[in-house]
């Protein structure tokens, strides 16, 4: 299993993945099932935010994906990400192996913190964060709805240390 900078070549495959998150409704509030052409437009298009793949015999099966927090300037160190990985290939570290390599790019892209929101329900995610320094910073009750249920989130975040100057500059 290698992980490596995705290129828009990867845009079915990560389709493919990410549809089946979607369907599995574990991973995220949406429900419309996006096209190859929605995530080549949507992961290419401004250059800073890191998104990588994760190979096994060539094939790719993961992805792990940053983007916009807050459009706010005080905000631009710091990215939302997602990892999803293929039905077929879960819980043989895929997913590890993905997300440890969005964190490297995102240190070297100069993001001082990672978040995300995760359903109190999908213990995998939770326990692949956890295991890669993520801290629960709380959880937002009823944040919004899926298939018509109000569901909770549990918010999620990690500090990238390289990234944090002393005194709470920016590292140059
Ligand atoms: C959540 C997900 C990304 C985890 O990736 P994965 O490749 O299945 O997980 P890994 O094999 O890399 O395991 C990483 C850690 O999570 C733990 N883990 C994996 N699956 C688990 C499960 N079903 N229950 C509990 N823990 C689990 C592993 O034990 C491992 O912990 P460790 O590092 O302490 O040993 C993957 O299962 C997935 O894509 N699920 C559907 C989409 C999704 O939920 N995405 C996250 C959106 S927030």
């Amino acid at each position: 299993m290698q992980a490596r900078a995705a290129t828009p070549a990867d845009a079915a495959a990560i389709a493919r993945i990410y549809n089946q998150g979607i369907e599995d409704r574990v991973a995220t509030f949406e429900t419309r099932p996006r096209a190859p052409r929605d995530i080549a437009q949507r992961a290419w298009d401004d250059g800073i935010h890191p998104l990588v793949v994760a190979e096994d015999a060539g094939a790719v099966v993961a992805f792990a994906s940053t983007s916009t927090y807050r459009p706010r300037d005080c905000y631009s160190g710091i990215a939302e990400f997602s990892v999803y990985v293929a039905r077929e290939a879960r819980g043989r570290g895929a997913g590890r192996v993905a997300l440890s390599a969005l964190i490297q790019a995102a240190e070297a892209a100069g993001y001082w913190k990672l978040v995300s929101r995760v359903f109190p329900e999908n213990t995998a995610s939770l326990a692949l964060c956890r295991s890669l320094g993520f801290r629960e910073v709380g959880r937002y009750e009823k944040h919004a709805q899926l298939d018509g249920v109000w569901r909770d989130v549990i918010i999620v975040e990690r500090l990238i240390p390289a990234n944090l100057a002393p005194h709470g500059e920016p590292a140059s």
